[in-house]
């Protein structure tokens, strides 16, 4: 059993660099860390270093990365994936650099999504500069796709800690990793991909002034504002360049008492059971995962 302790960055790549780095700027908000690489644009949001890199090249999700406990539960982690059979590999000193982490290895789910374990992630202690007052408060989940949920959650349930929060049929498996009510989802999809990176605000007014704020902007919305009866929280999906789709929300439920926790399913047809608001539904658009031969380079 591989713990988990929390989420670390999504890597996400993307054709036009500076029209990317722009709409995580200047639209979501994020700050854009001191450029230390060529090609690379850091983005913070609380206190890592950065949680998304994006790296110019072809567009298309590289990996997400998830933090362990430090260099010997890594190795631990390495043996146990080698032993069930996963290809590991562990990454160069340059690219631990470029996600700022002391050590990390990688390897693909069992769905085709690139998933990195990293030792020591760099941690931030001023406070984050904003590129605009969108509220953000913190880096709060990322959601993965695979074709079958269930599948999913027997993998992630299995060899790691995450414990399944709540089902929505056979369209999403919400599961957490820490009392927050989910860190990870995975949602329903035909290949692997990145559905959406999350960012908690710090009210529902920052969830509804940045509606407007995205609507004055021509930013396309996916989904929102409503609220997930699953998770209580207040969401707004839309989309960035490249097919990739950011979410605020604010007011997740945390799950303090393990012990009395019973997972609920509810069906995606079921009016409500995405939206208690029941505003329109549709599934965020997802960023396909980059192929491994196209992600081989030391820069990514
Ligand atoms: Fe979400």
């Amino acid at each position: 059993m591989i713990t988990l302790i929390d989420i670390a960055y999504v890597r996400s790549g993307v054709a036009d660099l500076d029209a990317a780095t722009r709409f995580a700027t200047d639209i979501v908000g994020l700050e854009l860390a001191a450029p230390t690489e060529g090609g690379v644009s850091h983005l913070s949001a609380d206190h890592r270093h950065h949680c998304l890199a994006l790296v110019e090249g072809p567009s298309g999700v590289i990996c997400s990365g998830f933090s362990v406990a430090g260099p010997d539960a890594l190795a631990a982690a390495e043996t146990e994936l080698e032993r069930s059979g996963f290809a590991v590999r562990r990454g160069s000193a340059g690219e631990a650099r470029s996600r700022r982490v002391r050590e990390f290895i990688a390897f693909d789910d069992p769905f085709g999504n690139q998933v990195e374990l990293v030792s020591q992630q760099e941690n931030i202690t001023r406070p984050v500069a904003f590129t605009r007052p969108a509220g953000i408060t913190e880096f709060g989940h990322l959601c993965l796709d695979a074709p079958d949920v269930h599948e999913a959650y027997r993998f992630w349930s299995t060899r790691f800690n995450a414990r399944v929060s709540d089902w929505i049929g056979d369209a999403a498996c919400l599961l957490r990793i820490d009392p927050v009510h989910h860190k990870l989802a995975v949602f329903r999809g035909e290949g692997p991909g990145l559905c959406h990176m999350n960012f908690q605000v710090a009210s529902i007014d920052d969830v509804f002034r940045n509606w407007h704020f995205l609507v004055e902007h021509d930013v396309e919305i996916e989904m929102g504002p409503g609220r997930h009866p699953q998770s209580t929280a207040i969401f707004l999906y839309f989309l960035g360049p490249e097919g990739f789709t950011y979410e605020y929300s604010f007011g997740v439920r945390r799950i303090e008492d393990e012990a009395t926790w019973i997972p609920r399913t509810f069906d995606p047809d079921e009016a409500g059971s995405i939206d208690m608001w029941l505003g329109p539904v549709s599934r965020p658009s997802s960023q396909p995962q980059l192929q491994p031969a196209r992600t081989g380079s030391a820069a990514q």
